[in-house]
Order: C-alpha cells, then sequence, then structure tokens
C-alpha cells in the first residue's frame, strides 16, 4: 500500500463471487452506469461507500456535499429504477444485466427524490439541455438504497489490460517505489495543453497515472477506443515509461463540473494518488460553469477532509511569442498570440480529415485519432 488512506480511512471491498445467491428471487435490470457504479463502489474506487445511497446520505450529499457522518462525498450515486411496487425494504434483490447476474442489493430505503432539487444543487441547472442532468430524468424517478455486493466481475473486450483496482494500482505505486503519484482525469484525447499541466506536475512529483475516464460519456466525444489508441502512442513517443501508468477509470461521466472536481479526486486518492489535477472547466459541459469553479469549490472543505493534494492549473496554450506551452499565469501576451481551439472544433476538424495545428496537438495523437473517426464513420 502506498501511504495515502483511502477516503473514509479503508479501501471497501465488497467483492464476495462465492456468494450463495439460492432463494432470491426479485432482481433489478442495471444500466451502464448503475453496473459501473456497483463494480467501482465493490472494488473500493468509491470508498467509503458500501453501497447506493439510503435516504439520509442522499439529501445529505444532494444539499452539503457529505455524506450523513460528514465525510465529504459530492455526488449522488444512485439506483433509479421506473417501478418499485416490486419491492420492499428488507428485500435482498438480485442486479443484472441482460440476464447476466452481477451482484445483490439489500434494500434498506426505498425513496422518492425531488429530482429538480437534485438537478439545481449538483449540476447548477434544471434544464434537460445538460447531459447529466437529462441521465437524471430519465433513469427513473424512485432510488433503492443500501449495501451492495459483487458477485461477478464485468468482462472487458476493449483494452482489457489498462483496467486496474484501488488494490492493484497501489500495489504498482509501491512495486515502482513512487511515493508521490499525480492522477489526472480526462475524457478527450490528450492534446499539448494536458500535456503540459500533466508535465508541469511531473516535475514535482514522482509519477503521472494518467487515468481517462471510458464508462459513458455523451455521444459526441471521442469514443474511448480510439482515445486510448491516441495515449499510448502520446506516451510511447513523449513520456518517460518508468514514471507513467496509463490505467482506465471505467466510470460514468456525469459532466457535474466543479462537484465531480470533487468525486474525481476523492476517487483518484482511492486509487492511491496523492496528487491530482483540476484545470480550466473540469467535467464541464457547455457554459454551465465557470472557468475555474471546479478549483474554488474546493475552498468549502479543509485539506484534511479532501485528503489528496490538489494541483491547480490556470487555462493553458500554445504562445507563439514565448514560444512555448504556456498559461494566463505566466504568459504575458495576447489572445492573439495564443493557440486556442475549442473541444467542439478540434472534432470537427479532425471528423473532416483536417489537421490541427502541431501547437494544439502531436501529429502522432492526431493521425490515430483522423483514422479512429474515419473507421468509426465508415462502420
Ligand atoms: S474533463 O471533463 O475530463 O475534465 P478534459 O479531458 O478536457 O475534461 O480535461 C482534463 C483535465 O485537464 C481537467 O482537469 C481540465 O480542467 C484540464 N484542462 C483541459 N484543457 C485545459 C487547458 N487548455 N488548460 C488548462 N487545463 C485544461
Amino acid at each position: 500500500m502506498t501511504n495515502i488512506a483511502a477516503h473514509g480511512g479503508h479501501l471497501i471491498n465488497q467483492y464476495q463471487p462465492d456468494l450463495d445467491l439460492t432463494g432470491i428471487t426479485k432482481e433489478v435490470e442495471l444500466d451502464a452506469t448503475a453496473l459501473s457504479d456497483l463494480e467501482l463502489i465493490a472494488t473500493g474506487a468509491f470508498s467509503p461507500l458500501t453501497g447506493f445511497l439510503t435516504e439520509t446520505d442522499y439529501h445529505s450529499v444532494v444539499k452539503n456535499m457529505r455524506l450523513a457522518n460528514g465525510t465529504v462525498w459530492s455526488l449522488p450515486i444512485t439506483l433509479p429504477v421506473k417501478d418499485a411496487s416490486n419491492y420492499a425494504a428488507g428485500d435482498t434483490v438480485l442486479l443484472k444485466q441482460n440476464g447476466v447476474v452481477y451482484g445483490v442489493l439489500n434494500i434498506t430505503d426505498i425513496y422518492e427524490p425531488d429530482q429538480q432539487v437534485e438537478a439545481l444543487n449538483v449540476y447548477k441547472t434544471t434544464e434537460e439541455a445538460h447531459p447529466g442532468v437529462k441521465k437524471v430524468y430519465e433513469r427513473g424517478h424512485i432510488y433503492l438504497g443500501g449495501p451492495v455486493t459483487l458477485v461477478k466481475r464485468i468482462e472487458r473486450k476493449q483494452f482489457a489490460e489498462f483496467y486496474f483496482d484501488p488494490a492493484e494500482t497501489r500495489r504498482i505505486f509501491k512495486e515502482n517505489g513512487w511515493k508521490s503519484i499525480v492522477g489526472f482525469q480526462t475524457r478527450n484525447p490528450v492534446h499539448r495543453a494536458h500535456e503540459y499541466i500533466q508535465k508541469s506536475a511531473l516535475e514535482i512529483v514522482d509519477a503521472l497515472l494518467l487515468n481517462p475516464l471510458v464508462g459513458e460519456t455523451k455521444s459526441d466525444d471521442i469514443a474511448a477506443d480510439i482515445r486510448m489508441e491516441s495515449y499510448q502512442v502520446l506516451l510511447r513517443d513523449y513520456y518517460p515509461a518508468d514514471r507513467v501508468k496509463l490505467a482506465v477509470f471505467p466510470a460514468a461521466m456525469r459532466y457535474a463540473g466543479p462537484r465531480e472536481a470533487i468525486f474525481h479526486a476523492i476517487v483518484r486518492k482511492n486509487y492511491g494518488c496523492t496528487h491530482f489535477i483540476v484545470g480550466r472547466d473540469h467535467a464541464g459541459v457547455g457554459d454551465y460553469y465557470g472557468t475555474y469553479e471546479a478549483q474554488e469549490i474546493f475552498s468549502n472543505f479543509t485539506a484534511e477532509e479532501i485528503g489528496i493534494t490538489l494541483l491547480f492549473f490556470e487555462h493553458s496554450f500554445f504562445c507563439k511569442k514565448c514560444g512555448n506551452m504556456a498559461s494566463s499565469k505566466t504568459c504575458p501576451h495576447g489572445k492573439e498570440d495564443h493557440v486556442i481551439l475549442s473541444g467542439t472544433k478540434v472534432r470537427e476538424m479532425l471528423r473532416s480529415g483536417q489537421i490541427p495545428p502541431s501547437e494544439f496537438s502531436r501529429k502522432e495523437v492526431v493521425e490515430v485519432l483522423i483514422r479512429g473517426m474515419k473507421e468509426t464513420a465508415n462502420s
């Protein structure tokens, strides 16, 4: 184990492949988000959660960004169903997807949340145009809460070698002798600005955990398999192999901006990271959040309560006058000298086979992205 404690004190393990399921007849069908949440709870990535939020914890998280016992927790991890008439508190139910049993839930709570309040508090908007809010409204209006047990791991067909549980990443960090590890969350290809902040961080810590989110994302984000290929090419050509670990984060993206930044930091602590990068508009979407709101939100908590060191970075870019990567903090020149492209613009360019400037993205990365997107379009 690395030195850093899991959130709440110890790493949760709710995986019991030998659990006796005889006699359990009721079941809940899981969507992709619920299935990944189940596995992440059970393997300790979501420590200290041991299940889907109970009603008391849910209200406390939505209102105060804390579990009922005071531990910081910013996103409601819930199990929504459309119809709960078949369930009662005290039931043990099978958690299934497409006929496969992945786990069981001991139902302690069945409750009807006010999803408008949830949306407003967690996402800062009730608009359905927000992809996270849309999902809250779509998934189901009644929540089942209680502890879970995972009985079967999800089979991974793509990039299986990049899945590691928190206990495994902790072991890998230890084996490498890394004492300080910075975690980097991304749902995008790694462009030069990402590389700049990762490497700036790497100047002061032992290692980087490049930890791309590969769970559900919105449809116009670049697909995880294409991204994974681009990360590998980038690491091969531009990163020190003995100081970087690529591992996926198999959670769904919520696009909850500031609240999700807290969640992302805490989860990376559970994976054993000692530091976590929060840059510009972390986990944001559209114009719902201020550029640095995901950094500012941490001032609501003490450093001990978060328990992982945050590294905040300002908007970064290539500056033609400086002749290198810089940020609004380090560059005195004007916008006209900066190479800045929006995510939407870059995706448009890539889709039409146009190559973004090398100051924006490494050519090896761009080649993978253009080829991957062409293949997706033709399939
Ligand atoms: S996220 O939704 O996963 O946060 P993204 O993959 O774009 O989106 O960002 C990954 C991390 O890099 C986040 O911490 C984000 O704030 C940061 N980031 C992205 N682009 C920049 C940039 N140009 N300057 C500074 N930080 C950035």
